[in-house]
């Protein structure tokens, strides 16, 4: 395996492998194990400059589209905001505000203008269903989702604060017609990327021996 190298926003990139290449069916790694038992986002608002360059986004991003995908389908797509289009998006989204009818209407132009602009890169991951196909939609749906994560996980290792988030932007319907999604397909998540300003905190997490159970559960 090619060693990926500590952070910086252009992180020595790792080959993806050939297809048919040979590969370790795991990855014993005392780091990787820390990573993952430590994992926490940070919140998007608390980040800052830099955030990956394009090659190391491409890097992250080809990581998180090599997730577990029953009938292959690729159910998932990447939009990018970086640089000016994340105030473009934020002009969208003062446009869609204005046009709800609940509390997200009365939001400050200013604040709603920023939505995008928190992080330096933000990755909208588009859940890409075939309803049609035998693989059932919820399938596709979870692979969707799985990318979201994995593109949570490469940012970490890569160096980056990552976060997930939706809120209405993702579930307005103008939003959607702004990032011209087609009618089967919807936002997984807004990823944010970047530099975290302060270490974000432990927050609780859920009694895993309370939501373990072994089957059969009585006797
Ligand atoms: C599908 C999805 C959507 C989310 N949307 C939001 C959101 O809109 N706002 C928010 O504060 N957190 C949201 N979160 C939660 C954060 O991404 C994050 O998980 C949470 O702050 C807890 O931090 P942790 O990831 O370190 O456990 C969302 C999580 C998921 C899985």
């Amino acid at each position: 395996m090619v060693p990926m190298t500590e952070t910086s926003s252009s992180a020595t990139l790792t080959p993806a492998p050939e297809f048919g290449e040979p590969l370790a069916p795991a990855h014993p790694s005392a780091a990787f194990l820390e990573a993952l038992a430590r994992r926490r986002s940070t919140q998007a608002m608390m980040m800052t400059e830099p955030g990956p360059d394009r090659a190391t986004l491409e890097q992250m991003l080809t990581i998180a589209a090599r997730v577990p995908d029953h009938g292959k389908l690729v159910p998932f797509r990447f939009i990018v905001f970086e640089g000016a289009a994340r105030a473009a998006f934020g002009e969208a989204a003062v446009k869609a505000a204005r046009l709800r009818d609940d509390e997200v209407a009365d939001k400050p132009e200013e604040m709603l203008r920023g939505l995008m602009s928190w992080a330096p890169v933000v990755v909208a991951v588009v859940s890409v269903v075939d309803p049609e196909h035998k693989i059932p939609e919820w399938e596709q749906i979870l692979s969707a989702g799985a990318a979201c994560h994995n593109l949570l996980l490469a940012a970490s290792a890569t160096g980056f604060a990552s976060q997930w988030l939706t809120g209405w932007l993702a579930y307005d319907d103008n939003i959607c017609q702004a990032l011209e999604l087609s009618k089967n397909e919807r936002i997984a998540g807004f990823i944010y990327l970047g530099t975290a300003k302060e270490p974000p905190k432990e927050r609780p997490r859920p009694d895993v021996a309370a939501i373990t159970t072994d089957w059969p559960t009585s006797g």
